[in-house]
């Protein structure tokens, strides 16, 4: 029998922490959901998720099962496991830990023998050992690995993913010591289907850096593809769509207007920001966050030169914007190249509006986007740009319409369109 009232404490209910606390509930776990924010914990407990892929219903059937969402961080010290996920983002373009290390401190205030802490945060190789630990060590004067248990395990949850979900991904886990990685993956077997343990914590931080580094290098790789067949007067689908016949020895990755969201655009960053400390960049994360971060360039000046054929001026032209979240079917605009799109159109005094199912407002550099409700009326602007292909576009007769088309998603039939 333990000796904590809970089984888990989750520090930080965003897409990754409320995922986790609502599935510790459904299997039967005592679990509590901290969070900083009290208008957040607030609406949690009134079964109001603000999370896509978590429901209200999902959140208030938690709730009547053993889940209680607070921002009293003392309660931390009555949870035999605590996971920390909270944010991990840029500032300055440097990672910033600042969070990590809130979160890790609210911890050490409360630590006792026998707690197991395990970092789900996306970071650099090290910060389990060298920032978790010692802040942890520090004020309790507990001993890692023994009075406590410490580990690092990286979340892939996919936001919109109906068949990957969290509990059929398998998870990698991790232990400062042996003890510690046979507990945390014991825990972690109660709530996912198949757990993958890995040797230290810097393997199972890098495994997370590596995975989104792929993803980065690959998609800028087919996206300077698609500049150059551009130039070519090479259909660039067409090629990918004809190589994914390979059964073989090749994934198919898509171009597009750039690269969004909470990992691909921030990760590799957090991987050449520790290459850097031994002197060492990492050349293909640099050179594809390059190409990457120039697409939404690229988009306005092919945007540009289509109004230019047409003999319209940018200037003061009217474009709507087609899906502004950096991904299919989700409402999550963090990073999305829309907002670089958006911001230059507005430079150039276009007179830019969008519309997109998932997202209802948007502000762009202090300006608030109009959202265009009427879809009857496309043929109104000069141009459209296709940018998010949510499945809802589909329903859309862009055939009918007679304003200049720009898909730069590449997803959709349209006879008069321009692609990227
Ligand atoms: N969103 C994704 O798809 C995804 C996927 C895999 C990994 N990750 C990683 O998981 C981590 C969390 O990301 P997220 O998208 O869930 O973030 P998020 O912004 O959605 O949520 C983070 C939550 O942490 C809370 N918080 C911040 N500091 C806190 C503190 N000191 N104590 C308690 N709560 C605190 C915030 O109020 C917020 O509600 C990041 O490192 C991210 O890179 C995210």
């Amino acid at each position: 029998m333990s000796k904590f009232k809970y089984d888990l404490a989750v520090i930080g209910l965003g897409y990754v922490g409320l995922p986790l606390a609502i599935e510790a509930a459904n299997s039967k776990l005592k679990v509590v959901g901290y969070d900083i924010n009290e208008s957040l914990v607030t609406n949690l407990n009134n079964s109001t998720s603000h999370v896509e892929d978590i429901s209200n219903n999902q959140v208030s059937n938690s709730l009547e099962k053993d889940l209680i969402f607070t921002s009293d961080s003392e309660i931390l010290g009555e949870s035999e496991y605590i996971v920390i996920s909270v944010p991990t983002p840029l500032t300055d373009y440097q990672p910033d830990l600042s969070f990590v290390e809130a979160a890790t401190k609210s911890i050490a205030e409360n630590l006792q023998k026998g707690h197991v802490v395990i970092l789900e945060s996306t970071t650099y190789p090290g910060t389990t050992l060298e920032i978790v630990k010692p802040i942890l060590e520090k004020s309790s004067k507990l001993t890692a690995g023994e009075d406590f248990l410490l580990g690092y395990s990286p979340e892939r949850i996919d936001p919109g993913n109906e068949k990957w979900t969290f509990k059929n991904t398998p998870k990698i886990v991790s232990g400062i010591n042996k003890k510690s990685l046979e507990k945390i993956s014991k825990f972690y077997k109660l709530i996912i289907d198949e757990v993958v343990e890995v040797s230290g914590t810097r393997e199972a931080e890098m495994v997370k850096l590596i995975e989104n580094t792929y993803r980065q290098v690959n998609i800028a790789m087919v996206n300077e593809l698609a500049i150059l067949s551009n130039m070519l007067d090479i259909d660039i689908w067409e090629v990918v769509e004809a190589a994914k016949t390979k059964p073989f020895g090749f994934q198919s990755f898509r171009p597009g207007p750039g690269v969004g969201g909470h990992c691909i655009p921030i990760d590799p960053k957090y991987l050449s920001f520790k290459t850097r400390q031994i002197g060492q960049p990492v050349r293909f994360v640099e050179l594809a966050q390059e190409i990457n971060n120039s697409m939404p360039n690229y988009v306005v000046a092919r945007i540009s030169e289509l109004m230019n054929k047409k003999e319209i001026l940018l200037k003061n032209s009217k474009i709507l914007i087609l899906g502004v979240a950096y991904k299919k079917d989700i409402g999550d605009t963090r990073e999305s190249p829309a907002l670089d799109i958006i911001e230059s159109l507005l430079e150039k005094s276009v007179d830019i509006s969008y519309y997109d199912p998932h997202v209802d407002e948007l502000t762009v550099n202090k300006r608030s986007i109009a959202r265009e409700e009427n879809l009857e009326n496309l043929s109104n602007f000069d141009l459209i740009l296709i940018h998010t292909p949510h499945s809802k576009f589909q329903e859309i007769n862009f055939d009918s319409v007679t304003s200049l088309i720009f898909d730069s998603t590449g997803s959709f039939t349209i006879s008069n369109a321009n692609r990227l």
